[in-house]
């Protein structure tokens, strides 16, 4: 079977394709039929008197979005946007769609647009976003591979919760006792990995019921967690600018065609160059507070703070050793600070804010029980995490980053819905 994407080895050939009609328009004996095919698009030209007369009769009652196959001679053209043409030669229908196709060329509102996801999904823009997503998610296997990093499968359905019990789905567990929660995170789970396997990611959908109607929050989002022993907070921090840097270059590299139907400005991109801005938590907010945040000595982040500190660099800004109350209970403390933790956040430039969490690891038994308590979690159901401190504890450290995040920052798009095939939402479970 031949693609879109490749025929530009096939100049001069008559080659098959199967695809679907996005576009079509006739004057008198010519038809220009726009063909895609999942891998690209790309027109053919008929003419009349080039076509079987059934041929020609099956193009005069196409529709849009109906399924063909077509034959024709690949040539040349440079006003095309992909660089060639189609002659055609033949013409079949596979089967014929209603004339009702629901998204039509005027503009539609957002709401509309994700009633119709399944059908959305194969417009342009939509079809650019996912294969730079999967360019994202390939090249962030391939640094973890080449880096010595185990693929480790975390539990979907846990007994506890990761990151704070505010923002957890809770769900029955085969009787009406016992409850299971979907994952926020994998993040424990792969410290007992690391004490098997040394360096573990993991890779897949987590829940968050957060009752926020953001740009930059769903409720089901694809994260990576990486883990590793012996790598303490410098360390961690540096692993992360690795990755990122290798998930930019990939995106430049192979998604250039992606990024120009996007209307992507590149030039920003290309200035993700290490190092990246460092800056403590307590140097952001002097510098948030100087530019018109009224943030608090000890706040976290808030949204607008941070598209605004974003707004003053051209790299990534890594902000580090936050108030040790506003961040989760596994945190290690920073020993020259210890109300801060040993913790990092990392934000894209250009508004777009947190992509990564990440912090060393609290590996002290005693202290860890501690701070279960002060955060009043209860003992029993961490009692395995807290075996990892009992048996070989080490220094360790990890990050995760929200795969939407990362697609929504290098596409440029204004909210995270459009980064994710089906979107789920506080407003939004369908289709
Ligand atoms: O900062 P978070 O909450 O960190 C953790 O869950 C750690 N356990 C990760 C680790 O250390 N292994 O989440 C990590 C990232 C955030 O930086 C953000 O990019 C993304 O996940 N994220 C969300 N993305 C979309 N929608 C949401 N509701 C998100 N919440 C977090
Ligand atoms: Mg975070």
């Amino acid at each position: 079977m031949t693609f879109i994407s490749a025929i530009g080895s096939r100049v001069g050939e008559e080659i098959e394709l199967k695809g679907w009609a996005y576009n079509f328009r006739s004057s008198g004996k010519i038809f220009f039929l726009q063909l895609r095919d999942g891998s690209g698009r790309v027109q053919v030209v008929y003419a009349q008197d080039a076509l079987a007369p059934a041929h020609w009769d099956a193009l005069r009652s196409l529709r849009i979005e109906s399924s063909v196959i077509v034959r024709g001679t690949v040539k040349k053209d440079d006003r095309s946007p992909t660089g060639f043409e189609l002659d055609g030669t033949s013409f079949a229908l596979i089967q014929r769609a209603p004339e009702d196709y629901p998204i039509g060329k005027k503009e539609h509102g957002p709401d509309f647009l994700l009633d119709e996801r399944h059908l959305w999904l194969r417009s342009e823009r939509q079809w650019a976003i996912q294969r730079v997503r999967n360019t994202i998610i390939n090249a962030t296997f391939a640094y973890f591979n080449e880096n010595g990093f185990i693929k480790f499968d975390t539990p979907i359905l846990t007994p506890t919760s990761c990151e704070g019990t505010t923002e957890l789905f809770e769900m029955p567990y085969f009787d009406e006792e016992q409850k299971a929660y979907l994952a926020q995170s994998g993040q424990l789970y792969l410290e007992a990995g690391i004490m098997a396997l040394g360096r573990c990611f993991d890779f897949g959908p987590v829940f968050r019921a957060e009752k926020s109607k953001t740009r930059r929050h769903l409720a089901e989002f694809w994260m990576m967690d990486a883990e590793a022993a012996f790598v303490e907070h410098e360390g961690n921090m540096h692993i992360q600018e690795e990755l990122i840097l290798r998930i930019v270059k990939e995106v430049l590299e192979k998604n250039a065609y992606e990024l120009r139907v996007l209307e992507r400005d590149v030039e920003p991109l290309k200035k993700v160059q290490a190092p990246f801005v460092r800056l403590t938590h307590q140097e952001a907010v002097r510098q948030l507070r100087a530019l018109g945040s009224d943030i608090g000595e000890r706040s976290d982040l808030g949204a607008d703070d941070e598209t605004m500190l974003t707004e003053q660099y051209e790299r990534p800004i890594f902000i580090e050793k936050y108030p040790a109350e506003v961040k989760a209970f596994y945190m290690k403390r920073d020993p020259s600070e210890p109300d801060r933790a040993l913790n990092n956040d990392l934000l894209a430039p250009e508004g777009f804010g947190e992509i990564i969490g990440g912090s060393q690891r609290e590996d002290h038994l005693e202290t860890l029980l501690a701070r279960i308590d002060e955060h009043r979690l209860s003992r029993e159901p961490f009692e395995w995490y807290l075996d990892l401190r009992r048996y070989g504890s080490v220094p360790h450290s990890g990050f995760g980053y929200g795969l939407e995040r990362i697609v929504g920052w290098i596409c440029g798009l204004h909210h995270v819905r459009e980064t994710i095939p089906f979107p789920r939402m506080m407003n939004r479970l369908k289709p």
